[in-house]
């Protein structure tokens, strides 16, 4: 017997198992934090009483929402069940939004060409094991450059970036801001948005300061080869390939505008 419902804070423990089976990095602590953004848009698919398989939504405003989390066990896979959950998420993110975007795997992407979604652009995860030794950097307290980020990333994800900084999170300035936060396999740095490469080059450096000898994962669009440029320098070389992809919402949609050249590190598969 299958049943599909939200999932909540007490399942994450349970949720974990398909994280791990995937060999993805979020934590229970992502995943608590996808609840708390959406409690509506995170749902679940239990068979025979264990939990299957998930997709996630966030809601940016009206703008955009993003698929995330979309995991079935490996011994649940060929069922059927993706497919019934994307199509669940989609379905709330449709009545609420203009666009609906996710991060794609090769796994993952015939299922979404299949429910509408085209490809927009590569994102390449990067990853990094951080020298022992850096020199420390001092920048701002985080604050919140609502129209920065949304220049960059083009919908407005205020409560998100306000919940991730609760994290580690500083700003360089009014030139732009970087976080990361902890993760399963290694350290996540981004989001990180910033006017010029120069400002772009001293967040991350503040945060590889904080993390020697850790590894790191850093995620990264081609759209902005100056970004690729500043992790190739830093000793990071491509570990994934994944795509972006794009599908319309049920919103009378105004064209999609964002700026890939502003940012310098995504928020993660499951936020954009
Ligand atoms: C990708 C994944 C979520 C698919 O889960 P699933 O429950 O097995 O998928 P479904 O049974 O709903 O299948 C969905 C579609 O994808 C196709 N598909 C699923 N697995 C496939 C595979 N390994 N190779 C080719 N096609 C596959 C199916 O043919 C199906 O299409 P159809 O409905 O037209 O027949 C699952 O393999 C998984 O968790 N992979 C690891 C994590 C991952 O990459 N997630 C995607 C993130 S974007």
């Amino acid at each position: 017997m299958t049943e599909i419902r939200l999932l909540e804070a007490p399942d994450v423990a349970a949720v974990m198992e398909l994280n791990r089976a995937a060999g993805w990095n979020q934590t229970e602590a992502d995943w608590l934090r996808l609840i708390e953004l959406e409690p509506e848009g995170c749902f679940g698919l239990w068979c025979g009483g264990r939990i299957a398989a998930t997709a996630t939504v966030v809601c940016y405003g009206t703008r955009l929402a993003w698929i995330g989390m979309v995991l079935t066990h490996p011994e649940f896979r060929r069922r059927g069940f993706a497919r019934v959950l994307t199509e669940r998420a989609i379905a709330y993110a449709e009545s609420r939004v203009e666009w609906i975007k996710l991060d794609a795997t090769e796994m993952g992407r015939p299922l979404y060409l299949a429910l509408g979604f085209e490809d927009e652009a590569p994102i390449e995860r990067w990853r990094a094991v951080l020298p022992e030794r850096a020199a420390s950097i001092a920048l701002d307290p985080f604050e919140l450059d609502r129209e920065l980020d949304g220049e960059a990333f083009g919908a407005d994800r205020s409560a998100l970036l306000l919940n991730l900084a609760r994290e580690e999170a500083a700003c360089a300035g009014t030139e732009g801001y970087v976080m990361a936060r902890p993760g399963a396999k290694a350290l996540f740095v981004g989001p990180c948005v910033a006017r010029r490469p120069e400002a772009a080059r001293r967040l991350i450096l503040w945060v590889m300061s904080r993390h020697p000898g850790e590894p790191v994962f850093w995620d990264l669009l081609p759209g902005n080869p100056q970004a690729l440029a500043l992790a190739g320098e830093f000793g990071f070389a491509p570990a994934r390939r994944l795509v972006r992809m794009v599908r319309p919402g049920g919103r009378p949609a105004s064209p999609w505008r964002s700026d890939d050249r502003l940012v310098y590190a995504c928020a993660g598969f499951e936020y954009g």
